[in-house]
């Protein structure tokens, strides 16, 4: 699907809602409501008559487009959303070629009063063939990699976004954190549903892009430690959206010394070391922002025994999840490709978090970790842990 497609796809769907709003307020025959469920019919068949067929399914809170999840229209209707799945049994709707002015009222009263049953066999005594409507869809059956691979990848974009802003040195608008947010979450449900994903997504690295996927990947390792810890799943939200924005203030840094080819020189290295400081500063500065990910951002490279940066008062009370990112963070970075180093193989990053327990690492999440390795690459197919390729491919 072409981005002008997405835009068209999400078009289409305001007019849906707007139709529906429309609806609620006037009667069916209203001037009002005629109007909205022509602007429906005509946004369909201008879409249809160039691509074919438009379909949108509805995966909790999250809206997909045929194979694209919309982030701002999945935030904006969610309501809506919920309603269809919950209330009126529907999870998908399907537009075909030849949409008749009858087949749109069918689908309003479909939205507005439900179903009574099996969406199909709704269509079919309704003799509707070109909107067709599907139930909910069940967890198991949500073609879990492929929506949480989805969902990855929309999270870098949403970070690439995040980062494009602070650069241009423009205010971040609340929406932008809306939407990876919403990739956020998406993740989370599949990675919930399925915990072998952890090690399969946090295995998609990017050479060029390094920051984007290693923020993403940390939040993956992070969710899969909470997971482990028997987290609840709404902390375990705020643990990954801490996890996407632990390294923002990298945003920050002159793009020379986050590219070197080599290790950074002493001077280099004290600019590189203000990035938690400027990520926290930033992310204070973020309305209506939940303190977590400023937290997390301030606090992710001080060690379990208070040395690393920035320096800190003798006997400061690190945050838990912060000292969980650390771990997260140090297992993401070491086993990943940098100019000046090799991947490190999982096996012995274990060893050498292992040797900082105490040191570096708290103790317990070390042993934590360890579950999660252990547990995972039990789960594993032979030899797919340590695939760990810099040719990144969207699926
Ligand atoms: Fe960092
Ligand atoms: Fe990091």
């Amino acid at each position: 699907m072409t981005d002008s497609a997405t835009d068209q796809a999400s078009h289409v769907f305001g007019c849906l809602h707007g139709m529906v709003r429309t609806a609620a307020l006037y009667p069916r025959m209203h001037a009002l409501t005629v109007k909205a469920k022509q602007t429906l019919h005509d946004a369909l068949t201008a879409y249809l008559s160039t691509h074919g067929r438009l379909v949108y399914r509805f995966l909790g809170d999250v809206l997909v487009a045929d194979d694209r999840i919309l982030p701002r229209e999945s935030l904006l209707y969610r309501q809506f959303l919920a309603v269809c799945q919950n209330e009126r049994q529907i999870g998908s709707i399907s537009f075909i070629a030849g949409v008749e002015p009858r087949e749109v009222d069918a689908l309003l009263e479909a939205v507005t009063e439900g179903v009574g049953g099996e969406p199909s066999a709704w269509t079919s005594r309704k003799g509707l063939s070109h909107v067709l409507l599907g139930p909910p869809v069940q967890p198991e059956q949500g073609g879990g990699e492929t929506t949480a691979k989805r969902a990855y990848y929309g999270s870098i974009d949403a970070l690439r976004d995040i980062q494009a802003t602070v650069r241009a040195r423009s205010p971040l608008a609340v929406e932008q954190l809306g939407t990876l947010r919403v990739f956020t979450s998406t993740l989370l449900e599949q990675i919930l549903q399925s915990p072998a994903l952890v090690l399969r997504l946090a295995s998609i690295k990017s050479y060029d892009e390094y920051t984007l996927y290693h923020s993403v990947n940390v939040a993956v390792i992070s969710i899969g430690l909470g997971l482990v810890i028997g987290l609840p799943e709404t902390l375990l939200r705020e643990i990954a959206m801490a996890g996407m924005l632990h390294d923002v203030g990298k945003i920050a840094i002159p793009l020379e010394i986050l590219r070197k080819p080599g290790p950074l020189d002493e001077e280099e290295w004290q600019i590189m070391r203000r990035h938690p400081v400027l990520g926290a500063d930033l992310l204070s500065r973020l309305p209506g922002s939940n303190r977590l990910p400023m937290i997390v951002a301030f606090e992710h490279h001080l060690r379990f025994d208070l040395r690393g940066y920035p320096s800190v008062a003798t006997g400061w009370a690190q945050h838990p999840v912060s000292r969980l990112a650390c771990v997260a963070d140090v297992f993401d970075a070491m086993s990943s490709r940098r100019a000046y180093k090799k991947a490190i193989p999982n096996t012995d990053v274990r060893g050498f978090v292992r040797d900082e327990a105490g040191r570096t690492f708290d103790p317990r999440l070390v042993r934590v970790l360890d579950l999660m390795l252990g547990q995972l690459e039990a789960q594993a197919p032979e030899g797919g842990l340590n695939e760990r390729s810099d040719r990144v491919s969207r699926a």
